[in-house]
């Protein structure tokens, strides 16, 4: 089994061009902000205890992370490796991924902070399929109709909002960012800029998952 780790602050696209490469390379995307979502949509004793973390813009302990990846992985379509978006966002959490799957690849999505929150404060997703829009970078083809099942049901993210955003930048630059080194130091970590347009961008990322 090998897998790839989609890294970046939040807003950078990482679950926009995750959607994308699970077209092209059949991996699955494990992305521990959708779980997270729907752990706390469901009430779970998982979802009671990170909803407060994310309400503030903080990250959810490692421990509730980890087993939530733990099982995940488990699971059948796992077997030949999964795409990670969002996950690890700590050291600790490296270390424990480290031991239950093998990576190959760290794609760093690079995006300045200025950058940001004008994306964050204009995502949208389809309510049905996960589809990622923005309202003036990427809106969707006809308006009001989601490009890919054509639902019209489309929501926004209770932590999408101007001061969340800033404690999210904040946690990613003091906890996350040090995992950039960490995984350059095992020889698999790649950036890519992520402030250009969005084929482009998931061009760059399929030629160095060649590699
Ligand atoms: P999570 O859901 O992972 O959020 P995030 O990392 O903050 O990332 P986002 O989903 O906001 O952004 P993205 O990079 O996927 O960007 P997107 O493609 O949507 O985590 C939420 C919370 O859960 C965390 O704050 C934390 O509390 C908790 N959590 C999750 N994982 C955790 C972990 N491992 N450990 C601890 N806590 C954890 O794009 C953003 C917008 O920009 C969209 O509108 C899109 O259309 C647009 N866009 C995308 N690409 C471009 C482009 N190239 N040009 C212009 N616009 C673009």
């Amino acid at each position: 089994m090998s897998s790839i780790v989609l890294f970046g602050p939040p807003g950078a696209g990482k679950g926009t061009q995750a959607q994308r490469i699970t077209e092209e390379t059949g991996l699955p995307q494990v992305s521990t902000g959708d779980m997270l979502r729907a752990a706390v949509a469901a009430k779970t004793t998982t979802g009671l205890a990170a909803k407060s973390f994310m309400d503030a813009g903080q990250l959810v302990p490692d421990e509730i992370i980890i087993a939530l990846i733990e099982q995940r992985i488990k699971d059948d379509d796992a077997k030949k490796g999964v795409m990670y978006d969002g996950f690890p966002r700590t050291i600790p959490q490296a270390e424990a991924l480290a031991k239950i799957d093998q990576i190959s690849h760290v794609i760093a999505i690079e995006v300045p902070d200025e950058r940001i929150v004008e994306r964050i404060c204009g995502r949208y997703t389809c309510g049905d399929c996960s589809a990622v829009y923005h309202d003036s970078f990427n809106p969707t083809s006809k308006e009001g109709i989601c490009d890919s099942c054509q639902s019209t049901n489309f929501k926004r993210r209770a932590d999408d909002n101007a001061d969340t955003v800033l404690a999210r930048l904040s946690a990613y630059h003091e906890q996350t960012s040090p995992l950039a080194t960490w995984y350059d130091e095992r020889g698999v970590f790649f950036g890519v800029d992520g402030d250009r347009n969005i084929p482009d961008i998931t061009s760059d990322i399929l030629h160095i998952l060649v590699k």
